[in-house]
């Protein structure tokens, strides 16, 4: 069960600071907790992803003020948290706080599976299912900026903005081929019209480019 109560206020150990937090978001993980899914000490503040202004520093990166966002393990879903100077950087100023604490787990998410665990490099092509979703949108930001080819699966209603993630020009660049952009198709309708024949085979659910 969630419930809103008072609770005391985190204390930043050495090397971490605390945020007051400004905004946090949801995660798939933060659902998996409360419905035990995934196992966690109780009682627990839960919310990962934070952004917030630096209340009282005790790492030398970081002072008083300072905006910043990232990870919170002291739990987002509070007026303070606590985090460890290495799970957190500097907000820029053109990023709002809502839009900052939608980038951290999602974000670690796509870069974990695009290179710590894919281990892609430049010239690579990257297949990004659920290009549009919440990871996917960081992976294909991710991989055309390692310079990879990138092919996307996801619903037809969403093909304007996975192509909007990528500069313009890159699309007529080979990572933005049209057979790739004919990858680009609806896993629950039929085929693009636009894509070739070869394209055809590919069932609902999958992507393929030659
Ligand atoms: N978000 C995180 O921080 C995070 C962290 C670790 C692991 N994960 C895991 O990563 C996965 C994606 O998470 P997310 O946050 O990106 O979710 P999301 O924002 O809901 O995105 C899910 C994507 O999957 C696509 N999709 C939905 N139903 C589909 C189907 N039947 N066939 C093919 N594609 C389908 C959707 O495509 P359309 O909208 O284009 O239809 C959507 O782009 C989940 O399994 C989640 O548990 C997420």
């Amino acid at each position: 069960m969630l419930r809103l109560e008072e609770v005391e206020r985190p204390e930043p150990a050495e090397g971490e600071v605390l945020i007051r937090v400004r905004a946090a978001s949801v995660n798939p993980v933060d659902w998996k907790f409360r419905r035990g899914i995934v196992p966690k000490q109780l009682p627990a503040v839960l919310g990962n992803d934070v952004s917030g202004i630096v209340e009282l520093s005790h790492a030398s990166d970081y002072s008083e003020g300072d905006e910043v966002f990232g990870i919170a393990p002291s739990g987002a879903y509070a007026e303070f948290a606590t985090a460890p100077a290495a799970l957190i950087a500097n907000k820029p100023a053109g990023v709002t706080h809502e839009q900052a604490a939608a980038i951290p787990v999602g974000g670690l998410t796509a870069w974990q599976a695009l290179f710590d665990r894919g281990g892609l490099t430049r010239g690579q092509a990257a297949l990004i299912a659920g290009a549009a979703g919440g990871v996917g949108h960081f992976a294909v930001q991710f991989a055309k900026h390692a310079d990879a080819r990138v092919i996307g699966t996801g619903s037809a209603r969403n093909r304007d903005f996975v192509f909007g993630l990528a500069p313009s020009s890159s699309r007529t660049s080979p990572s933005w081929s049209p057979t790739a952009t004919c990858a680009w198709r609806s896993h629950r309708r039929s085929r693009s019209p636009t894509c070739p024949r070869r394209m055809s085979s590919a069932s609902p659910g999958t992507s393929a480019a030659s």
